[in-house]
This record gives structure tokens, C-alpha cells and sequence, in this order.
């Protein structure tokens, strides 16, 4: 990092200010009396594990105390790690280092845990102590188990309403919160229905900052995850609207889109609970997990790694609706690109646990539309990509996996679903079941849009984009089973929330069914 001579005046000021006279460079890691609370952005863990789990916080003083922090080569932050509520047993601690490189973020992987047990953690820096959060690693990999509880959830445009779905999760008794994409929104609206970006498009690293800040400063979101671990996996937004790959829907040069990509997924990466930073363009964000004997839960990565869209239109590639594009049989085409399918796919056959559950960014079951021109299919969903999904379920049903079920966000609408081989023909067996979260706060399609999805589409069961929230899901031995809970929209910061629908996947037998 580079000091320029104000910046240097600035941090010894401000080192004189909190005690230290020394020189800068013995004082590289003072012990900071902040004028307010830097924990300004709340703590997170994620990626639960049977001995382990990712702590994280970012400091992001208020303006006061910013300017003093920016100059500083580096913060040191302490964590703590307790078995009780009270704080009273503390069974780990430890100092990581942050800078202004990774915008003072800090990830702490916490390993020698014991499994399926609670744990409560803060931060601290100088004088300042995070919220408290709490987390929950998971069981032993041969653990007896018999029940696991998660949260779906997705899709939470700011401007869109406010999140009041998450103050209902971070009530609720869970073993994890799965999040399957569209966490930050680069685009705004012209039309603001609730809240405002006020920010341009991020398409730097410090844009992106910025809007992940904006994201993480809203109470309840930040009570969500300080009272769970989280789960993630991204879709199109938190880079840009409908990407594919190396190319956005601009057509931008794909080397100067993918420096794009990689301040994004940088951005991601400093406000999110994972272990493994970016590489420059590239993330490893789809990840395996255990819980017992009763489920292994995959999350997928459907952007990165996915083919440009079919029958693509350089004036007009986002998402959009085709009829007769040939290019969409191509068996070549992925979704999840070749070394993440094998490595689904083998994950599938050689599961021994009961459920085989997988979060990925978008709906999986066809939403295609009758037209008297012909079957109109949406490009940028899995319909765009109708081999790789076709090779996925040919492998479960060939292999004889039971008990798959798929986790999706993306289209902003509770969905309960059934999956075959061939969409929507009977005489193609139902090889998996599909629930979709809703979304957060972003606004959805209507019930007459969704009604004649329904009619276009009879593997689709159940599909309402009209209200908001998320889904509680229940899985044992016997059953999985899917509560939608909702809201009207736009979602005001006071909204509650109903049982919109309840469904159940009994165990041996693929499919949804009323509950
Ligand atoms: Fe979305």
C-alpha cells in the first residue's frame, strides 16, 4: 500500500489520537479507539462443516472514522469464539490481520470445532466489538440424523421492497440459511418502488464495494446472518443482468468484461462467509456438503462456467424468447461447464446419503410458452440449455439415484415442481423434484402470467409470482417437506408473512406432492 505524505500526517494523527507515539511503521497494528462502531456491516459465518466454519465482518467506519482507517497500513482484528449465549466459556481466539486490499474485510476459517453444536462469536478491534453472532456446524459425516431444517431464499432487490423475510429467518430455529443468487442487484430501477441504490452500475471493484455495503448495512439482512450460517451460490445479478460465461449482454470485449467479472466477484467475495478468495475472473463457488446419513447438498455454479446463449442476438443478448433456434439441441452446450458436470454428476451416483439435495441459481422445470408460431423457449434458463439438462436427469435415472431434489431463486416466484428426463411427457418418469424460494423482496410475474406457465407446463405444480418471500424446509428419514411462506408486494419493512403452500417429497418416491 502506498502512503502519500497527507495520508501519513493523517494516520499520525490519528495514531496520537488512540494512544500511540511511536513511529508509523512500529505502530502498524495499534489498538484503535474508534468515535463509533466500525462493525457498521454486522458478522456472518458460512459454509457450515462438521469441525469447522467461516467467520466473517468487514470493517467500514462510519465518515468520521474512515478517513483515519484508510490511512492505516493495516487493522488488526480479534475474534472469539463461545460455547453459550452469555459468553461466558470461550473455546477460541485469535487475531487476523486486514488492509484496505480486501477493503478491511475479514475471514476467519475456524477449524477444531465439535459437530452439530452452536457456537456464538465476536469481533473486536481497538476499543470496538462486533454484534454477536451465532452459527452451527454441521453433524458428523455418519451421524444418525433425524431432521434437518434450512431456510431457501434468493433474489433480494433493494429498491424492490424491504426485508422483512429476513427478520422472519433469523427468528426461526435453522440448521442454515441456502442462498441461491441475485444477493446484490447492479441495476436500478427507473421506477423505485421502495428504496434507491442512489449509485450508479457498479463496474469496478469500489462500485461493487459499495453496493455489497449498501446490501449489508440493512438491519435485518444483517439479523439473518448473524443468526445462522449461510450457504451461498450467486446467479447473473451480482456481476451483471444475464451473463454467460465470458460475455455480457453489452457484447463488451469478453478480456475487458472479464475484469469486470473479476472486481465483482472480488466484491463477493469480501462480504461474503466463504474460505477461497477469487483468482483474478475465476471463483470456485460450487461446493459439496454432508449433514449425517440423511443429506449431501450440492451448490452449483450456473453462470461462470455456462455456454453463451442460443440463437444469440448481438443487438439484444440478454435473456429473451425463441422459437425454432436449432442451436439449442446442441449436445456440446453446458450449463455447469465439463469438469463441475462430471463432478456433479459422480457426486449423484456415488451419494449413500439419503437426500441428494442441490442448490443452483434458477428453475429448473420448463417455463416454455405455447405460441401459434411454436414452442417459445426463454434463453437464459435451463430451457436455453435443454442437453445439459437432459444429460443430468438421463445420469440420475440411469444410475438409479432416489431422492433428488433441486433448490432454485432466480425467477422471482414460489414453484413446486416435477422433473422428468423429457419436460412435461408423461411417458418420461419422474426423476427428481423441484422447489424454487420466491424471492426476498424482487418484484415477480403475475397469477395470470403464472397461470398460463402452469398450462404450458403440467410438470409445474404449483407456481405464484405474485407475492414475495422464501421457503422453510423440513427434511427427515420419511419426507421433504417445502412450507412457502409470503407476503403481498412490494414488501414494506413491517410486512408478515403466511403459509402460502405447503408440499412434501416422501422419500423413495420422486415428485411433489400437496401437503
Ligand atoms: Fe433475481
Amino acid at each position: 500500500m502506498n502512503l502519500s505524505r497527507r495520508d501519513l500526517n493523517r494516520a499520525a494523527l490519528w495514531l496520537a489520537l488512540a494512544g500511540c507515539t511511536a513511529p508509523l511503521a512500529a505502530c502498524a497494528q495499534p489498538a484503535p479507539r474508534w468515535r463509533s462502531n466500525p462493525f457498521t456491516l454486522g458478522v456472518a459465518s458460512g459454509q457450515p462443516r462438521p469441525d469447522s466454519v467461516v467467520l466473517w465482518t468487514r470493517l467500514l467506519p462510519e465518515a468520521e472514522d474512515e478517513a483515519a482507517r484508510n490511512a492505516l497500513p493495516a487493522c488488526s482484528v480479534r475474534y472469539e469464539i463461545y460455547v453459550d449465549a452469555a459468553l461466558q466459556r470461550l473455546v477460541m481466539q485469535g487475531e487476523v490481520v486486514t488492509d484496505a486490499s480486501r477493503a478491511f474485510s475479514v475471514h476467519v476459517h475456524a477449524t477444531g470445532l465439535a459437530p452439530q453444536r452452536d457456537y456464538w462469536y465476536r469481533f473486536r478491534c481497538g476499543d470496538a466489538q462486533s454484534p454477536v453472532g451465532r452459527t452451527r456446524t454441521a453433524p458428523a459425516p455418519d451421524a444418525q440424523l433425524r431432521r434437518l431444517r434450512f431456510a431457501l431464499a434468493s433474489c433480494q432487490n433493494y429498491e424492490h421492497g424491504f426485508y422483512a423475510a429476513h427478520r422472519e429467518i433469523a427468528g426461526r430455529e435453522l440448521d442454515f440459511v441456502l442462498f441461491v443468487g441475485d444477493y446484490i442487484y447492479e441495476g436500478s430501477s427507473a421506477n423505485p418502488e421502495m428504496r434507491r441504490h442512489g449509485a450508479p452500475i457498479p463496474h469496478t471493484l469500489e462500485g461493487y464495494r459499495e453496493r455489497h455495503a449498501l446490501y449489508k448495512r440493512d438491519a435485518d439482512l444483517q439479523a439473518a446472518h448473524a443468526a445462522h450460517p449461510w450457504i451461498l451460490t450467486w446467479d447473473d445479478h451480482e456481476v451483471v443482468n444475464d451473463y454467460a460465461g465470458d460475455r455480457d449482454p453489452a457484447y463488451t470485449e469478453p478480456a475487458l468484461f472479464l475484469r469486470r467479472r473479476a472486481a465483482a466477484y472480488r466484491a463477493y467475495f469480501e462480504h461474503m462467509p466463504l474460505a477461497l478468495p477469487p483468482q483474478g475472473a475465476a471463483m470456485r463457488i460450487h461446493e459439496r456438503h454432508v449433514w449425517g446419513n440423511l443429506a449431501e447438498l450440492w451448490t452449483l455454479d450456473c453462470r461462470q462456467h455456462r455456454s453463451h446463449h442460443a440463437c444469440a442476438d448481438p443487438a439484444h443478448d440478454s435473456g429473451r424468447g425463441v422459437i425454432g433456434c436449432a442451436e439449442l439441441a446442441d449436445p456440446a452446450r453446458t450449463m455447469l461447464g465439463a469438469e463441475q458436470s462430471r463432478w456433479f454428476a459422480q457426486g449423484l451416483a456415488d451419494s449413500r446419503r439419503q437426500w441428494k439435495l442441490f442448490g443452483q441459481s434458477t428453475q429448473m422445470s420448463s417455463t416454455a410458452r405455447d405460441t401459434p408460431q411454436g414452442r417459445q423457449t426463454w434463453t437464459d434458463g435451463w430451457d436455453g440449455y435443454p442437453e445439459a439438462r437432459r444429460q443430468l436427469f438421463q445420469g440420475i435415472a440411469d444410475a438409479g439415484v432416489k431422492d433428488v431434489v433441486a433448490l432454485g431463486g432466480d425467477v422471482h416466484r414460489h414453484v413446486a415442481a416435477d422433473l422428468r428426463v423429457r419436460p412435461n411427457d408423461p411417458g418420461s418418469a419422474v426423476v427428481a423434484s423441484e422447489f424454487v424460494g420466491g424471492s426476498i423482496s424482487s418484484r415477480g410475474a403475475s397469477q395470470a402470467a403464472m397461470a398460463r406457465m402452469r398450462r404450458d407446463n403440467p410438470d409445474v405444480v404449483h407456481a405464484r409470482g405474485d407475492e414475495r418471500g422464501y421457503a422453510l424446509m423440513e427434511v427427515t428419514p420419511e419426507a421433504m417437506q417445502c412450507e412457502f411462506r409470503a407476503t403481498a408486494h412490494p414488501v414494506p419493512a413491517d410486512a408478515s408473512f403466511y403459509t402460502q403452500a405447503r408440499f412434501v417429497v416422501e422419500a423413495g418416491r420422486a415428485g411433489v406432492l400437496p401437503a
